[in-house]
Formats: structure tokens, C-alpha cells, sequence
């Protein structure tokens, strides 16, 4: 076996692994939304699958791209409050946009306060960006 290969380390940093399996995660129940939205003719949900795949997928993918270029962004402590915030707010906006789509409007000022709370993750995420991504 090449030495080289096996004592290499790792080209990019681990910081973004978290954040591609769950944007993975995102992507799967996504495009099951959208196939089964087409199968039934009934698109009431449309909005809760672009939702799950422009925030579930796309963004936690970029976010977790973004952190595995630029590791002194991913490994600071903005990263962690992203995270946390985005990712507890984001099932919750889901679900509750689910039922508001289906009639339930009792459930917006859940879905209000989820959005609060996911903006507060991109807050998080745009202050890391700007204070933390350095010309090297
Ligand atoms: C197998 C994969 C997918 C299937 C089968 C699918 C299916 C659908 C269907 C049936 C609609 C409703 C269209 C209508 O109302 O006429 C829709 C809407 C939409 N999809 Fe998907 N989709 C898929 C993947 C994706 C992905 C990966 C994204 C984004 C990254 C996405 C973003 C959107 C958006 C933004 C809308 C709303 C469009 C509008 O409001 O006019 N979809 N999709």
C-alpha cells in the first residue's frame, strides 16, 4: 500500500459531515414529497417540498460545503449556534407549514416562532461568514 496515502491527512476538514447527511436527509424526503405530490395529482403540500429541498437540501448542503473549505469558519462557535438553531427550527417550520397548507391555521404562531428561530441560525451563519473567512 502507498505510504504516502495512508499517513496523508485529510485534505479538507470534518466540519461539514453533519451538515451533508442531513441536507441528504432533506433531499430524500424531498424528492419522495415531489414524486408522490405528482402520483396523486394533489399539490397542497408544493410549497413544504420546495421548502425541504431549497432549506433542507440545498442550503444545509451549501452550509456544509462552505464548512469543509473554510474550517476556521466551520469549527467556531457560530457554527455550533447555526446549527442548533437551523436544524431544531427547520422540522418544526415543516411540519407546521404542512398543516397550515392542509387548513390548520391555528398552527402559524408555531410556524411564526420556527421562523424566528431558523432566521436566528442564518444570523449565526451570516456573522460567522463575515467574521471569520480570511484571504489566506
Ligand atoms: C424527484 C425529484 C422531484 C420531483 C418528482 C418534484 C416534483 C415536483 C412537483 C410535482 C411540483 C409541483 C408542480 C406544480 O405545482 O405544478 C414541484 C414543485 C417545486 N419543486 Fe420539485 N420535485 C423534485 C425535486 C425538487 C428539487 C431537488 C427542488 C429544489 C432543489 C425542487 C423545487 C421545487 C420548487 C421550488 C417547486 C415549487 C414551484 C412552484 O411553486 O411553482 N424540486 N416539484
Amino acid at each position: 500500500m502507498d505510504s504516502n496515502q495512508t499517513n496523508a491527512a485529510p485534505a479538507f476538514s470534518t466540519a461539514g459531515v453533519i451538515w451533508l447527511k442531513l441536507a441528504v436527509v432533506y433531499l430524500l424526503i424531498g424528492i419522495t414529497m415531489g414524486i408522490a405530490m405528482g402520483a396523486k395529482e394533489d399539490f397542497t403540500l408544493k410549497d413544504v417540498h420546495a421548502h425541504v429541498n431549497l432549506i433542507g437540501w440545498v442550503t444545509l448542503a451549501l452550509a456544509g460545503l462552505i464548512y469543509t473549505v473554510f474550517p476556521q469558519a466551520g469549527q467556531h462557535r457560530l457554527a455550533k449556534i447555526h446549527f442548533w438553531l437551523l436544524n431544531l427550527a427547520l422540522p418544526v417550520m415543516m411540519i407546521a407549514l404542512s398543516f397550515l397548507m392542509l387548513g390548520n391555521r391555528q398552527v402559524i404562531p408555531v410556524l411564526a416562532v420556527s421562523e424566528f428561530v431558523a432566521a436566528g441560525g442564518i444570523i449565526a451563519f451570516a456573522i460567522n461568514i463575515f467574521t471569520n473567512l480570511k484571504r489566506a
